[in-house]
């Protein structure tokens, strides 16, 4: 049971998504099977529609796990982009190494293998998109640390900000979710109100937040 949108809406949506990369497909479809908490498809297409208006140059990454994100990212701007991914796992960290190189994208993918709440402080280029996609008591920490080398005009997007429909709903909150569930609803609550960012909430995959950062 889906919490965010209807399954039948979300079956649909995703049934109009053109998957036009074979190779990258079956990488999801094995994600899948792994249960490796990759991005949903209509976030990647999203995240497509989004990179092809932007066109950034550099992509910052909060949360690599095994690559896909940074995989698709780096197709959806035909490799003429830099990425660069940060990943607390060390075995996931490796593992999207290998896959990086499988895709030919080790051109245009670093990994950092690191605490994002340690590594934001010591990586000194500028970015023009980032994307958090890590540890959702965190998110307020990221974006602080993020804004510091993004670009200006940058724009910030979060995947995971309706965690499963509790972060609107009290009912669906047990005891051992409600602290990342506060700190989701204090993020979300900052980054609607603060007059730094215009922000908009989309219930598409399990949540993504769109920020723009004035
Ligand atoms: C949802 S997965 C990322 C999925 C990936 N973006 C994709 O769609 O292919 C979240 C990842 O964030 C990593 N992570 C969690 N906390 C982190 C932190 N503080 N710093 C860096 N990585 C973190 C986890 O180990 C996990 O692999």
């Amino acid at each position: 049971m889906n919490e965010i949108t209807r399954d039948y809406i979300q079956t649909y949506i995703q049934g109009l998504i053109k998957d036009e990369d074979e190779e990258l497909e079956k990488f999801r479809e094995n994600c899948i099977e792994n249960h490796r908490p990759i991005i949903q498809k209509e976030v990647g297409q999203f995240i497509k529609v989004m990179l092809n208006i932007i066109k950034p140059k550099k992509i910052l990454e909060v949360g690599t796990n095994v690559g896909f994100s940074s995989i698709f990212m780096c197709k959806a701007l035909n490799k003429n982009v830099d990425i660069l991914s940060i990943e607390i796992n060390e075995d996931v960290c490796n593992e999207a190494i290998d896959n990086i190189k499988k895709f030919k994208c080790e051109k245009n993918i670093r990994i950092i293998n690191d605490d994002a709440i340690t590594a934001l402080d010591y990586i000194s280029e500028k970015f023009d998109i980032a994307f958090i996609d890590a540890a959702k008591s965190h998110y307020d920490e990221f974006l602080d640390k993020i804004l510091k080398i993004l670009n200006p005009n940058g724009i910030i997007i979060c995947d995971n900000v309706l965690y499963k429909g509790l972060i609107a709903n009290d009912e669906l909150v047990t005891k051992r979710k409600r602290t990342i569930v506060r700190n989701m609803r204090e993020f979300l609550e900052y980054v609607s109100t603060n007059e730094r960012f215009e922000t908009s909430i989309i219930p598409i995959g399990d949540g993504v937040a769109l920020i723009k950062v004035k």
